[in-house]
């Protein structure tokens, strides 16, 4: 074999969403396809971005292009916006800057896992949790979420855990579900993996994944489970409030209330192991960029009213869906009980939706809201036929 084991592993995982993949981005050339699929911007990028890159790219200084490592001024703005919104007591030095969340999650696991270690992850959830874990030499095992309303189900975590357990990644708001868990959820869940902890020898670390963090509908209140538990990093990425997922900008954050040695021990690993991932930051021009950009967000008045649209006019046809609390997804259960067939039907039509195939549960699917208004209403009327199949 030319390849790796963990790159064979890592790619018969990840194969049917690479192939998917590139059937939308084939897909995405005809200018009539409804590509409500991955989410993805379908209009011109927000000025509020492409205004702070603007001032950033002219050089203020000789080493304004030079190796960029964990950025200062990145890092105070990050630890500033996460103390206003999480009401914990973050330090720059907590901070590690990243491409995306993608990269804080490659971090996270370099820097408290070791190869053979298990990991535990959702279903359903995001598609590259396990790709990246087999390219990690980790294992993953999964927990499922509550069949009917997809809480998150800590009884599925307590028995997925075993003596290997290392970490157990956590997300809220969820892709696919659009699912937002409280603060008994991440009581429950702290009690549980402090007890394991104990019981076999061994820290089991929370990762809690929150791209999706600052887009939630409805005013509805966001609890990071760190607050419920000390020995949790966040990983967080700028890609989905700005709409702008290959501007990769993202970061790690360590827990303020982790003890202060371990704290200390943990922020002295981050940039060595950053350098030792390829040099795991993001650019110079999106560092400098951070400060502005903390406060750019897509118009969540307008993504609201597509997850009404959307929501009202699916259910009235007859759909059960998941109302989402965050996230840019809609999830619901395909008429007929087979995603792929549903999925296939419609995209003969034009109109491409994801299976729920993709996250390992054949009789869903998942719609991007990041679709414009458009587009909803001309997919609308095959969509509601859709539902008496
Ligand atoms: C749950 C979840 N985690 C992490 C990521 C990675 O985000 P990014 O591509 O911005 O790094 C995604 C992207 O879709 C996601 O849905």
């Amino acid at each position: 074999m030319i390849t790796s084991e963990r790159a064979v592993r890592a790619k018969s995982s990840v194969d049917r969403v690479t192939a998917f993949f590139s059937r939308i981005q084939a897909v995405a050339q005809d200018p009539d396809a409804l590509d409500f699929t991955f989410g993805n911007p379908h209009e011109l990028a927000l000025s509020g971005l492409t205004d702070a890159m603007r001032t950033q790219l002219e050089p203020q200084s000789v080493d304004w292009y030079a190796y960029k490592t964990n950025e200062r001024p990145a890092q105070e703005a990050v630890a500033g916006g996460l103390k206003r919104e999480l009401g914990l007591d973050f330090e720059p030095d907590d901070i590690a800057m990243t491409q995306g969340a993608f990269g804080a999650i490659a971090l996270a696991l370099a820097l408290v896992a070791d190869a053979g270690d298990e990991v535990v992850i959702p279903v359903p959830g995001w598609f590259c949790y396990e790709p990246m874990l087999l390219a990690a030499n980790l294992v993953p095992v999964t927990a499922a979420l509550d069949a009917t309303d997809f809480s998150l189900d800590v009884e599925a975590i307590e028995r997925a855990i075993t003596p290997r357990t290392r970490v157990v990644i956590v997300n809220s708001p969820s892709n696919p579900t659009g699912r937002i868990f409280d603060k008994q959820a991440w009581d429950e869940l702290a009690d549980v993996l402090e007890r394991a902890s104990r019981t076999h020898g061994r820290r089991i670390w929370l990762l809690s994944d929150e791209p999706y963090r600052r887009i939630r509908f409805d005013g509805i209140h966001f609890v990071s489970p760190m607050s419920s538990y000390p020995w949790t990093m966040i990983d967080y990425s700028y890609g989905k409030v700005l709409l702008a997922p290959g501007q990769r900008l993202g970061y790690l954050a360590l827990s303020p209330l982790l003890p202060t040695a371990e704290r200390q021990v943990l922020r002295e690993a981050l940039m060595p192991i950053q350098l030792a991932l390829g040099w795991g930051f993001p650019n110079a021009l999106m560092q400098h960029s951070v400060p502005a950009l903390e406060s750019v967000s897509i118009d969540m008045v307008e993504l609201t009213r597509k997850r009404d649209r959307l929501y009202g006019a699916l259910t009235d046809a007859g759909y059960t869906l998941t109302r989402p609390q965050g996230t840019f997804y809609l999830w619901g259960a395909a008429p007929g009980g087979d995603s792929q067939v549903y999925c296939d039907a419609l995209a003969a039509r034009g109109i491409h939706l994801m299976p729920g195939t993709i996250f390992d549960r054949p009789r869903h699917f998942r719609i991007s809201l990041t679709a414009t208004m458009d587009m909803i209403e001309q997919a609308l009327p095959e969509l509601v036929a859709a539902a008496e199949n």
